[in-house]
């Protein structure tokens, strides 16, 4: 291959058990020909102390991010994977945090968005504690009705209540005027 031939380039990456080899495509009305160009190490590094959020459905990391309230700008140690490989679902995100717990209403809401997470709690690189996120059946008290006319949205002394109808795509049905929440209606108010 030269350099100076102007050619269609694309680059391709095969897995090979943890590790993927990336190589260089190019293709011409006669030729093909792939240049390997190294091996792609998808390991994230362990952490000391801290909370490990695993399992995150692929493409949700950033929204357990929001949740979490983190900016970026916080002085510790964080680590995001976004679609990275799964042998339980294909792909998954990950959320690496060093020096910080989480909150029950923290762990409530990441249920909302990745009701399959697991959350690692690692102490001295160990991980001491391994919490399923489950959803419940019944959401209490973490979202609103979307309904402005819901009884839950007046003046009177209701908490908003949901029921699950479905996880994933999440779809939630008001207890109180049955209007369906829809997964974009809930990540607006996270
Ligand atoms: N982890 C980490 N730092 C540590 C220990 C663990 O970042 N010091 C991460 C691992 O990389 C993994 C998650 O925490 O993403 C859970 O670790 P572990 O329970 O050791 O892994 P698995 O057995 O693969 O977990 P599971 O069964 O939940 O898939
Ligand atoms: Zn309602």
């Amino acid at each position: 291959m030269t350099s100076s031939q102007a050619q269609p380039l694309s680059i391709c990456a095969v897995r090979t058990g943890r590790n993927v080899k990336s190589y260089l495509l190019t293709c011409d009305s006669f030729v093909q020909e792939a240049v390997y160009l190294g091996e792609i190490d998808l390991r994230v590094s362990k952490i000391k102390d801290g909370t490990v959020i695993d399992h995150i459905r692929g493409g949700y990391a950033l929204d357990v991010i929001k949740i979490l309230g983190i900016t970026g700008k916080e002085k510790r140690v964080m680590t995001i994977a976004i679609n990275v490989p799964s042998k339980r679902f294909g792909v998954k995100d990950i959320v690496k945090i060093e020096g910080r717990a989480l909150n029950s209403q923290e762990v409530n809401r990441i249920a909302l968005v990745a009701p399959h997470a697991s959350i690692n709690i690692v102490h001295h690189y160990k991980v001491i504690k391994k919490l399923e996120v489950k959803l419940p059946e019944v959401i209490e008290g973490i979202i609103k009705c979307v309904n402005p006319c819901c009884v839950s949205n007046s003046n009177e002394p209701v908490l908003p209540r949901f029921y699950v109808r479905s996880e994933e795509p999440l779809s939630l049905k008001c207890h109180y005027c049955g209007f369906t929440l829809e997964q974009a209606d809930v990540l607006q108010q996270l």
